[in-house]
């Protein structure tokens, strides 16, 4: 039974439905890119608990590479353009790319990173986001996430790599914070 934290107010997502997903995300990975020796991109902080835990889900070749972005919490420009604070190693021309989010909120980040590795020269990119909020994205901002975890409604949420101020990425589940975390 998992500890829960004294500042979450529920558990939305459990540490066994978060891990049984994961396994279900990585043997259709397994199958869809058997043959491509994919690379895994994972957009620093948060994606990390998900890079790992999908990574070893995976029955096929593949590399990964990391990257960071600024988003928002720090002021990101509305029209869509995401500075790049650490970009990736690896070349990226005629390889199939996959990247590895934690949640997909407006979609903005990851819109901006699929041009991005476009205009790299890229065979192929695709998304596996772990949370994928319930709201519009249509017309420019319209986004196709071909790997979802779980969708979600439209709520900050908090762990397995998702932080409020930085704090409770560590924690195993996916959960909603109690309302007096943020008043202080
Ligand atoms: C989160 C998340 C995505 C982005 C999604 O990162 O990891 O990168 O926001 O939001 P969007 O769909 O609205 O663009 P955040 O900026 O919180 O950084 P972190 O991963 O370091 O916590």
């Amino acid at each position: 039974m998992t500890k829960i934290h004294p500042d979450i107010a529920k558990v939305f997502i459990s540490e066994e439905q978060l891990a049984q997903r994961v396994r279900e995300m990585g043997a259709e990975i397994t199958q869809d890119y058997h043959d491509k020796d994919v690379i895994l991109v994972a957009v620093l902080k948060g994606a990390v608990y998900f890079m790992a835990d999908l990574s070893r889900q995976l029955d096929c070749p593949f590399t990964m590479d990391f990257m960071a972005v600024s988003s928002y919490g720090n002021q990101r420009d509305s029209s869509g353009v995401v500075r790049i604070l650490k970009d990736l190693d690896m070349d990226l021309a005629d390889r199939h790319v996959l990247i590895v989010e934690d949640i997909l909120d407006t979609g903005l980040t990851l819109k901006y990173l699929i041009r991005n590795f476009k205009a790299r020269g890229a065979a192929s990119v695709e998304i596996a986001a772990c949370l994928l909020k319930d709201r519009e994205r249509t017309g420019e901002n319209a986004i196709d996430v071909k790997y979802v975890g779980f969708t979600i409604p439209n709520e900050f949420v908090v762990g397995y790599g998702l932080d409020y101020a930085e704090q409770y990425r560590g924690l195993p589940y996916i959960g909603v914070l109690k309302p007096e975390v943020y008043s202080n």
